[in-house]
Formats: structure tokens, C-alpha cells, sequence
């Protein structure tokens, strides 16, 4: 099984950014933790990070017939993409959401994810676990089907 871990913009900042909110932690140990959970899940992932809507929909679509699955977390364009949504259902690939952050606790606009019409189960607010969390729950849904 191989799966594809989206992340958006401004991500490529963690441990920067908001450490009050993201942590201290950089994307290069979110990369790490991404490839340590997927040994022990035993599946190969490739990571994607990118600032540009665009390109965040070329990477979908370059998903469809390559990989079983995609982790996305569309940071800002959680709340703004209908192009993200719509490359999602596009590949119809099995597709699980995380936030870092319990967005749901966080301000007015961060209530709605076009993303998450599209993924079949959401993780928030876990930190770098919620990635752990979604291959595992992609492994097992991949599993039943
Ligand atoms: C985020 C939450 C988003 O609202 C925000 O724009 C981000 C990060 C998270 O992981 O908590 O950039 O997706």
C-alpha cells in the first residue's frame, strides 16, 4: 500500500509559526514522524508540501492511479478551497483530513473544511499524531475494502 501526505501552506513553517498553537517541532520532524508511522504501519508514503493551491491540486491528481490513498492537511485552504475538494472527489481516492490544531475550538472561519467533504474521517488537534492516526485508519479502511 502507498499513500501520498499532503500539506499545505505555510506548514513548511512549523516550529516557527505559532509555536503556542503548532509546536516547536519543524516540517522536517513531521517528515520524520510521517516516515516512522508508516513503517510501523507498514506502508510507503511520499510527502508533498506546498504554499500553492495549484500545485497542491497537480499532486491529487498525479495521486489517481499511483498510490491507494492520500493525508491531507490543506492548512489555510482547509477553509477557502473548493479546488481542493473538487480534485479530491476528481481521483475519488480514499482520503483522510488532519489539523495539528483543534480547529473546531479556533475562530469563526476555521469551522468549515471543503476538504473534509471529501475525506472519509478527520483527525484534529492530536498534533503530529493525527498523521499516525490517519495511515492507520487509511491501512484499515484500505484493508475492509
Ligand atoms: C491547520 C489549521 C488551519 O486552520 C490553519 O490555517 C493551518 C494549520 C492545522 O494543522 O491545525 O495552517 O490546518
Amino acid at each position: 500500500m502507498k499513500f501520498l501526505v499532503l500539506n499545505g501552506p505555510n506548514l513548511n513553517l512549523l516550529g516557527l509559526r505559532e509555536p503556542e498553537i503548532y509546536g516547536r517541532e519543524t516540517y522536517a520532524d513531521l517528515e520524520a514522524y510521517v516516515r516512522a508511522a508508516a513503517a510501523e504501519a507498514g506502508v510507503e508514503v511520499e510527502l508533498f508540501q506546498s504554499n500553492h493551491e495549484g500545485a497542491l491540486v497537480d499532486a491529487i491528481q498525479g495521486a489517481w492511479g499511483r498510490v491507494d490513498g492520500i493525508v491531507i492537511n490543506p492548512a489555510a485552504y482547509t477553509h477557502t478551497s473548493v479546488a481542493i475538494l473538487d480534485a479530491l472527489k476528481a481521483v475519488a481516492l480514499p482520503a483522510v483530513e488532519v489539523h495539528l490544531s483543534d480547529v473546531k475550538s479556533r475562530e469563526e472561519f476555521r469551522q468549515v473544511s471543503y476538504a473534509g467533504m471529501a475525506c472519509i474521517r478527520t483527525f484534529i488537534g492530536l498534533g503530529f499524531a493525527g498523521y499516525r492516526e490517519a495511515i492507520f485508519h487509511l491501512k484499515e479502511y484500505l484493508s475492509k475494502s
